[in-house]
């Protein structure tokens, strides 16, 4: 009788450690991917085809949830429930970074980049490696760098055509301080607003305008609540795809690996789909303006441009606390 109980323990704890073992085994690698932005924008096609690319290919291994148009986090608290472990992924434009890398801010420089490869040489070169290191130390890890666009104004009050045009409008800027001092210098107010919280400041008056690109625009109907927008082109958005060191560390290798694979090739893609997505955008705003006639674009010809460049070329260096001022002689050096 004993021998039957001893029997039966033993084989109760075997049962005990290998089924629960044999079940966790079989349970995916969960990655959150949080974000703020429409599914029809270039973050969000790209975030939603990553997803879709990593359950098919990992399948049983890993499963990535999307979560956009900040259905769990707004764009203040996304890097900090990162840290906290409560989501994998996340894909802020860089200004987002302001609380834990505010370098970063060195995209929303206005007239610093002539184009989003100037953005991609520096993220690719020594000033990305100095970045890569700063969001080290804060336990981020940054593995890929999107594209969205180059911005244009959007107000209620005047076309705003030359700097003086600026003078006492209240725009909702990201959480950035180099914003604060582009406007600043323009004469105007920047109110630091969570992007959900954008057309609701628009519609009631909370903001009288807003700087963005045609698919964010677009793709939250900022236009319907604007009479006027400026096709400047003046700044840009760009986003770090970023995961917490910790997490990324713990996965297995060959998961790793495959990750990165399938992050490159979409990288390649959501850049072009970001010129195409912009593009095709900013045709659906001017139509509405046509034929709604409820909104006026102006496109800055070059001599307008060039007044405006001069007017913000001073934001470049009023920050030399957050953003050293060799990177920014470094940037102008690749113009
Ligand atoms: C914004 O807040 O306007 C943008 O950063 C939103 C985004 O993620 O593109």
């Amino acid at each position: 009788m004993r021998r039957f109980f001893l029997i039966l323990g033993i084989v109760f704890l075997c049962f005990s450690i290998v089924v629960p073992t044999a079940l966790a085994k079989k349970k995916p690698i969960r990655i959150r991917f949080s974000h703020v932005v429409a599914e029809n924008t270039p973050k969000g096609w790209a975030a939603n085809e990553f997803a879709r690319r990593v359950n098919n290919a990992l399948k049983g291994k890993v499963r990535v949830q999307v979560f956009p148009n900040s259905q769990l986090y707004d764009d203040n608290q996304a890097i900090e429930a990162l840290s906290a472990g409560f989501i994998e992924m996340v894909a802020p434009s860089s200004a987002k970074f302001v609380g834990s890398v505010p370098q970063l801010q060195i995209f929303d420089q206005p007239f610093l980049f002539s184009s989003p490869e100037v953005c991609h040489k520096v993220i690719d070169g020594p000033i990305g490696q100095e970045i890569f290191g700063m969001l080290k130390k804060r336990g981020l890890k940054a593995l890929a760098f999107w594209d969205n666009g180059f911005k244009h104004f959007t107000n209620n009050v005047r076309p705003l055509i030359k700097p003086e045009d600026f003078k006492g409008i209240k725009f909702r800027i990201m959480s950035s301080d180099v914003l604060e001092a582009q406007m600043k210098i323009l004469g105007a107010v920047g109110l630091k607003l969570p992007f959900a919280e954008v057309y609701n400041a628009l519609e009631q008056g909370v903001v009288d305008g807003q700087e963005n690109t045609a698919s964010n625009i677009y793709s939250k109907k900022f236009h319907e609540v604007q009479k006027y927008m400026t096709i400047s082109n003046h700044g840009y958005i760009g986003y770090l795809v970023t995961t917490s060191e910790r997490f990324w560390n713990k996965l297995p290798d060959d998961i790793r690996t495959e990750l990165e694979a399938i992050l490159k090739q979409v990288t390649i893609e959501e850049r072009k789909k970001a010129l195409e997505l912009n593009e095709s955008q900013m045709a659906k705003i001017k139509e509405y303006a046509k034929t709604s006639g409820r909104l006026q674009i102006y496109t800055l010809n070059q001599e307008e441009k060039a007044v405006m460049r001069k007017a913000l070329e001073p934001v470049h260096k009023a920050t030399p606390d957050i953003i050293p001022l060799r990177w920014i002689e470094e940037i102008y050096k690749m113009k």
